[in-house]
């Protein structure tokens, strides 16, 4: 288990004693899965490996601490570690997308930003993107709210509704960011572009430019939609986290509005709503553990019930087609 800036905090095996535990839950950390026999059966699989995932905050969070100082980091790191994650998202195109739940909220601008890259990227290869595109989309998602390190800190962390002025100022970070990497780095127009439009809306009510439609890159569309699926689902510093299904539902209820359709329909097509590993309450109100998902069925996973250990495929067991999750505890 590391921290944000790559910091080791427990090594593999660790035992858990209350000192242990205690140092998980100051991090912030919501909660852990638990390997045992009961559990044997989920087999949690996150897009990224935990070594990718690490090198990537690092990444991230060297390109941000730098940045506030005028300084880069080199180029190289970013692609290497980018080229990575576009072959993994590649590979698992056709594997349903479990993006595990469980993770810290200290340092959330680097975790969000590997989040946002992550998911961007899936979609981004669910919906068919060059590998040459992929890479520039994952790279836009590590990058794309770097313009936030030139705002002031307290409005970035208020943990209230900000005033109408705050609002103004918060809404420059976009071509705050554009403007930081293009004189500073080499990248592709196609990254600078998502980064400066993720904050476009499909109907042309978003910021800066409040352009439209295809108006709109399509890298910038899909960051869009990655972005406002990680930051409710995660937890911030004014309001406990969304379920996934509950933001599926708000996302799929501004579709054409503020996202664009077609990056909707692969998002409610492809997400798991309930990931391997999560525990659930179904509507007789026995509670079970999430241990596989279905393409096309992403409200009725194979689910294993607490108390008598009998598993149930809510997608083709007959005779639990009249059970449903009612609840997914994070
Ligand atoms: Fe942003």
């Amino acid at each position: 288990m590391y921290d944000p800036a790559g910091l080791m905090l427990l090594a593999r095996h660790t035992e858990l004693d209350d000192q242990t535990i205690g140092i998980i839950s100051r991090t912030g950390v919501p909660g852990v899965y638990i390997e045992d026999e009961f559990s044997r059966d989920a087999e949690i699989r996150d897009v990224i490996s935990s070594e990718v995932k690490k090198s990537a905050l690092q990444i991230v969070h060297d390109v941000f601490i730098r940045a506030e100082q005028g300084e880069t980091v080199d180029e190289e790191r970013i692609a290497s570690i980018v080229s990575q994650i576009t072959r993994q998202v590649i590979e698992d195109r056709d594997v349903i997308c479990n993006l595990v739940n469980v993770r810290a909220y200290d340092g959330y601008t680097y975790f969000h930003s590997v989040n946002v890259a992550v998911l961007a990227g899936v979609l981004g290869a669910k919906l068919g993107l060059s590998e040459a595109e992929l890479n520039d989309l994952i790279t836009a998602g590590f990058l794309h709210d770097v313009g936030k390190v030139f705002i002031d800190i307290d409005i970035i962390n208020a943990p209230r509704r900000l005033t109408a002025e705050e609002r103004e100022v918060i809404k420059a970070h976009p071509g705050m960011g554009y403007e930081f990497l293009r004189d500073n780095y080499s990248f592709d127009q196609d990254v600078l572009l998502a980064v400066y439009e993720h904050h476009e809306w499909f109907n042309g009510e978003g910021y800066p430019r409040g352009i439209k439609g295809d108006q709109i890159t399509l890298p910038a569309r899909i960051l869009k939609v990655a972005d406002v699926y990680d930051a409710m689902t995660g937890k911030r510093c004014y309001h406990d986290p969304y379920l996934p299904s509950d933001v599926l539902e708000y996302i799929m209820g501004r579709d054409g509005m503020e996202f664009d359709p077609d990056v909707v329909a692969v998002m409610s097509r492809e997400l798991c709503l309930y990931p391997v590993g999560c525990e659930v309450e179904l509507s007789d109100g026995r509670r079970a553990l999430v241990i596989e998902n279905h393409k096309g069925a992403i409200q009725r996973p194979k689910v294993k019930i607490y108390d008598s250990g009998e598993e149930i495929d809510l997608a083709s067991d007959r005779k639990s087609w009249n059970l449903t999750i009612v609840k997914l505890f994070l």
